[in-house]
């Protein structure tokens, strides 16, 4: 059985096999069958598509889901993540979904334990597997990857999609720019370029904004120019080559990211981008006990 903690660890086949294992799922509605398989989905910080897509991707696929609530558990009297995990799997879980606010929670865990670990977004490291989805969805769009422009708008410095999409697109051959205030620019990217979203966004094919990460704040921000400054307003997107698509991974600040006319509108596929959360993790559950 296999973790899933990182799109960093796969080579760019295994992950195309991935997209075209989900895109396939979603077309056939026909899924890998794991019943009899015992899972928990252990959300440390709050959620509404990745734990839900994760329990509609186990559905589908037959499991046993053991839940798990964190606000009534005994980590609230102190019992530590690994005893926690320890304990499931004493009891017979057999793979976790975790979301946790620690960077890399799952090294210890791995390293301790040979139990199947998904990594459900580790504070401001890692969500593979929004990277998946999102990559599923801009295949579908595109059909490739290969020197796509795709612009990352917005809280770099904080987001766990910017870190794992930036680095698994740009191996997969499409070209990075980030449009970001330069007070969120993010030194561990050295890929792609630092730019403004007014400077590329009639080259680009993929506008993929992101959430301001308010909760990691150390400083308050005040967003009330940011959609005039840096967001995706109605005249940016007006800018835009009619292939070009608008993606967020959500939940939305509506009209500090984006104008919200343009959250449903015709280039948009933020909700696709949810539809292909369940395809996406169904691979990756195939993945953790069939590959
Ligand atoms: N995109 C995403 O991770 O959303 P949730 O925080 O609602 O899971």
């Amino acid at each position: 059985m296999n973790n899933f903690i990182s799109l960093e660890n796969l080579n760019p086949e295994l992950v195309l096999e991935l997209i075209d294992d989900a895109i396939c799922y979603k077309k056939k509605k026909a899924y890998p069958n794991l019943s009899n398989h015992y899972i928990s989905n252990l959300f440390f910080e709050n959620s509404t598509r990745t734990k839900l897509s994760f329990e509609m991707a186990e559905k589908k696929t037959g499991m046993e889901i053991i839940y798990f609530d964190a606000e009534s558990s005994s980590i609230k009297k102190g019992e530590t993540l690994y005893d926690t995990v320890k304990t499931l799997n004493s009891i017979g879980v057999e793979c976790f979904v975790i979301r946790h606010i620690q960077d890399r929670f799952y090294e210890d865990l791995i390293h301790r334990l040979h139990i199947p670990i998904i990594n459900a977004g580790d504070g401001c490291g890692d969500h593979p597997t929004q990277s998946l989805l999102d990559l599923v969805t801009i295949q579908e769009e595109f059909g490739s990857f290969k020197d796509l422009n795709i612009t990352i708008v917005g809280d770099v410095v904080h987001s766990r999609v910017a870190h794992s999409d930036a680095k698994i697109l740009q191996r997969l051959g499409a070209k990075i720019n980030f449009a970001t205030p330069e007070f969120w620019r993010d030194s561990r990217m050295t890929m792609g370029s630092y730019t403004s979203l007014d400077s590329v966004i009639k080259e680009t094919d993929v506008v993929m904004l992101l959430r301001n990460q308010n909760e990691r704040h150390t400083q308050t921000y005040d967003e009330s120019h940011f959609l005039e400054q840096y967001g995706l307003t109605k005249e940016r997107a007006n800018k835009m080559k009619p292939s070009a698509i608008i993606m967020h991974p959500a939940p939305i600040n509506r009209n500090i990211e984006i104008d919200e006319d343009l959250i449903e509108s015709r280039q948009s596929r933020i909700f696709t981008q949810m539809t292909n959360g369940v395809f996406a993790r169904i691979a990756v559950l195939n993945y953790v006990f069939n590959y």
